[in-house]
């Protein structure tokens, strides 16, 4: 207690932990975010969700969602009194994402592009032409994405994680979702 560990934890999550995550993210995709007005700690990838979208999504706003979508996404909009949009990945292009019709989906309400690689439920990663199809859309529309990254450390067959942090203009217009409840192993060194 007398070396403060006492009274409420810090609303954003303590400093130490916060500089954790911006050293852990510098390390592995060499973008540095400040960790006192950049980083914030919450209870679970779920309500980082939602936080991000109650605080930027407002009536009739559109959010583009890639459609299969982890469950939480569609509603967290319509909660916020927004209109998920829905831009499907295709079986038989392999689900790659058609950022063709992703850009085709964007108008002056559009908010928000969530994305979310490793994907769940398929398991595709994005690729190096995905990373760079995302900068053309962002650097046209100057549209947010909220990158849901729970599943960086669960890929497979050599393939890296590409992270949005790894393109500073993707970086610098993303709102990235982790987990360490997807992390555990790996920090274990498992
Ligand atoms: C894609 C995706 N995002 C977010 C979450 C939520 O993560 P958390 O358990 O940290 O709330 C999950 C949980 O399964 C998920 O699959």
């Amino acid at each position: 207690m007398r070396a403060g560990h006492n009274q409420y934890a810090a609303m954003t999550g303590i400093p130490a932990l916060r500089e954790a995550i911006a050293n852990k993210n510098q390390a592995l995709y060499g973008h540095r975010h400040d960790p006192d007005a950049e980083i914030t700690v919450t209870a679970g990838a779920t309500q980082a969700l939602i936080a991000t979208i109650l605080a930027l999504v407002r009536a009739d706003d559109e959010v583009i969602v890639l459609k299969p979508a982890y469950d939480t996404y569609a509603p967290a909009v319509m909660l916020a009194g927004g209109r998920p949009v829905l831009v499907p990945l295709d079986h038989a292009r392999g689900y790659a994402p058609d950022w063709q019709a992703v850009r085709d989906a964007i108008t002056s309400r559009t908010r928000l592009i969530f994305i979310n690689f490793p994907h769940n439920p398929i398991g595709r990663v994005l690729r190096k032409t995905d990373i760079l199809a995302l900068e053309r859309i962002v650097d046209q529309t100057g549209v947010v994405l909220l990158s849901d990254e729970v599943y960086e450390h669960v890929v497979f067959d050599g393939r890296p994680h590409h992270s949005v942090m790894r393109s500073p203009l993707l970086a610098s217009h993303s709102v990235v979702i982790s987990s360490f409840g997807k992390t555990s192993t790996q920090l274990d060194g498992k």
